[in-house]
């Protein structure tokens, strides 16, 4: 394994090193209290919303049992004393911090703070950058619903632009072999997204019977000023709701990264379709970020 000492995004894992995490990923699904990193400390950084990254996080590090700090940013010198982010770190690594979990609005943060602190920093999310180890829960998800992911046709509906999580997602699906097609307007899929080796299509209706999986995702509105198109056109054009899984395949599985709008992306429907994984992603999660921990720190 070439794995690093942080994770930041994909880009940082080789498929190996991706199989590696899946294959720690379902042993601590048989065996969830694994004190693998007794004594270890972890410092959760939180500087935005969040309510699955962050409490599956410090569900994982709990059950390796690691000491656990969460820092709040009004909590923190950093926001209101002028400390620097390096300075941060450097502080942080003093006190015997083994390991920080960091979500930031900023694009870049995380890296910033991985090349200035001598432990190791796995990115939560930043900006519309990367979320790696919500991808990761992602194509873990999928990979037990099929298997292998080569020959598997998987979409991405919404707004691909400002999702970190699609960024490091469509790394990962195409790291591991699956057929991606993204899905959207113009205004939250440019065309040039079809430069990375994947598919843009505009027409969700026409894509549907060719579809194994189908990620929704949020319309992430704090990212931009002004919706560009009304929400009534974004679900006349892309909403699943009942008519749409009519027209998909039986086997096909629906996913969300959460947290989903209601009305918006999906309706009701779809929290009732038999292909909704919703609730098996969000269970990966805490294993996936196990296993995370376990492979930058134990190796
Ligand atoms: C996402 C995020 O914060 O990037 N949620 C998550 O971490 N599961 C997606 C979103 O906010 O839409």
């Amino acid at each position: 394994m070439r794995i690093r000492r942080s994770l930041i995004d994909l880009d940082d894992l080789s498929a190996e090193d991706i199989r590696e995490i899946f294959a720690r990923t379902a042993a601590f699904e048989r065996e969830p209290e694994n004190a693998s990193l007794a004594g270890r400390v972890c410092a959760n950084m939180f500087f935005e919303q969040s309510t699955r990254t962050f409490t599956s996080f410090n569900i994982a590090e709990q059950r390796l049992g690691m000491h656990v700090v969460n820092l709040s940013p009004k909590e923190m010198s950093l926001s209101g004393k002028g400390e620097t982010i390096e300075d941060t770190a450097i502080t942080l690594g003093a006190m015997g911090v083994d390991a920080i979990v960091m979500r930031h609005p900023e694009a870049g943060f995380p890296a910033r703070i991985a090349g200035a602190f001598d432990g190791h920093v796995i990115n939560a999310g930043d900006g519309a950058n990367a979320h790696p180890t919500q991808a990761l829960l992602d194509i873990y998800t999928l990979l037990e619903e099929f298997g292998e992911l080569g020959g598997r046709t998987v979409a991405i509906v919404g707004d691909v632009l400002h999702s970190r999580v699609a960024h490091s997602t469509i790394r990962g699906l195409h790291r591991l072999g699956a057929s991606v097609v993204l899905i959207g307007p113009e205004c939250f899929l440019p065309g040039d997204y079809a430069d990375d080796g994947v598919r843009v299509e505009r027409d969700l209706d026409a894509a549907i019977p060719t579809l194994d999986a189908i990620i929704l995702l949020r319309i992430q509105r704090e990212r931009f000023a002004a919706m560009p198109l009304s929400d009534e056109e974004y679900v006349a054009a892309y909403q699943l709701g009942e008519r749409r899984l009519g027209r998909l395949r039986e086997s096909t599985v629906v996913m969300h990264p959460g947290p989903y709008n209601r009305g918006m992306e999906l309706d009701d429907s779809v929290l009732a379709f038999a292909g909704w994984r919703y609730a098996k992603q969000v269970r990966h999660g805490v294993a996936i970020r196990m296993a995370v921990l376990d492979v930058l720190i134990n190796g």
